[in-house]
């Protein structure tokens, strides 16, 4: 088995996680793996015609990466292991390069029958730019999907990066020690887009979590189960909110020095700007 069979393997593991919560529905959510050579060892690679990107994007000039294609269905991405289906692998999922001048990109593997990577390949890439930059670069792993109570919150509340980082803290114990950093709120912009893809980069120079309203969420971390880790925990957060606030008001919150105890017997360190606001 090639080194990108077995990272397949855990693509299909983390597309039925998600699919079976409930937050992957039709075409929904996309995922991104940035590779190293070794992961491409063994695998007979093509090479696509070179494609523009749109953008200049030297902290990733000449490195490679798995992405889910445009219009692919998490729930078809699952993989039995030992059972591994190449032709839904290879139709689903794809491998590309991006240039050397960090401009252009094309496929070396996958995206058979004419497909393409996801069409938020623009936020995808900044983000891995975004970690490459700022010394990061044990994160690869990239998860994009729609968990509802995440999505919920943002269209009942006037959210930003603070306020939705203390809910989701003072909501569940869990949240300041899985994202101490805090998790990134951002206004909605269009799928995709340039504008969408910057402002996605600027959270991950700090966080590894961010939610985009009234869209869904989005993580980095070294492997797709720390990356969905991540968004599982907040989601539950908001989960506890929502059911807690269906109750009627809600009669106490995790306060800052819970939080704080919280921080230090679990050796983390966070976002001081937030931590030190608040209730
Ligand atoms: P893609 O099918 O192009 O990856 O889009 C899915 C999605 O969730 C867009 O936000
Ligand atoms: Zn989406």
């Amino acid at each position: 088995m090639t080194a990108l069979a077995k990272l397949i393997d855990t693509v299909g593991e983390t597309a039925r996680d998600l699919w079976r919560r409930g937050w992957a529905e039709r075409n929904a959510g996309n995922l991104s793996y940035r590779l190293s050579p070794e992961d491409l060892s063994g695998t007979e690679l093509g090479e696509e015609p070179w494609q523009e990107l749109g953008a200049h994007l030297p902290d990733v000039a000449g490195k490679a990466f798995l992405l889910t294609a445009t219009g692919s269905f998490f729930r078809n991405l699952e993989v039995r292991p030992g059972r591994g289906d190449e032709t839904v692998q290879s139709r689903d999922l794809g491998v590309i390069e991006i240039d050397e001048s960090g401009s252009r990109y094309r496929a070396l593997w996958g995206y058979q029958g004419g497909g393409g990577p996801t069409s938020e390949l623009p936020p995808h890439l900044r983000i891995h730019a975004a970690r490459i930059r700022t010394d990061q670069q044990k994160d690869r792993a990239i998860l994009h999907t729609h968990p509802t109570n995440l999505i919920a919150l943002t269209y009942a509340l006037p959210l930003t990066t603070h306020d939705l980082t203390r809910l989701l803290w003072e909501m569940h114990t869990e949240c300041i020690v899985v994202f101490p950093m805090g998790c990134g709120f951002l206004d909605w912009r269009l799928p995709g887009s340039e504008e969408q893809a910057r402002a996605t980069e600027k959270v991950f120079e700090k966080r590894t979590l961010a939610v985009w309203e009234q869209h869904g969420a989005v993580a980095i971390g070294p492997d797709f189960k720390t990356a969905f880790g991540l968004i599982e925990t907040a989601e539950k957060a908001a989960e506890i909110y929502l059911i807690a606030a269906a109750l009627g008001p809600i009669s106490c919150r995790l306060s800052t020095t819970q939080l704080t105890a919280l921080a230090e017997k679990f050796g983390v360190e966070p976002d001081p700007e937030i931590l030190g606001q608040g209730g």
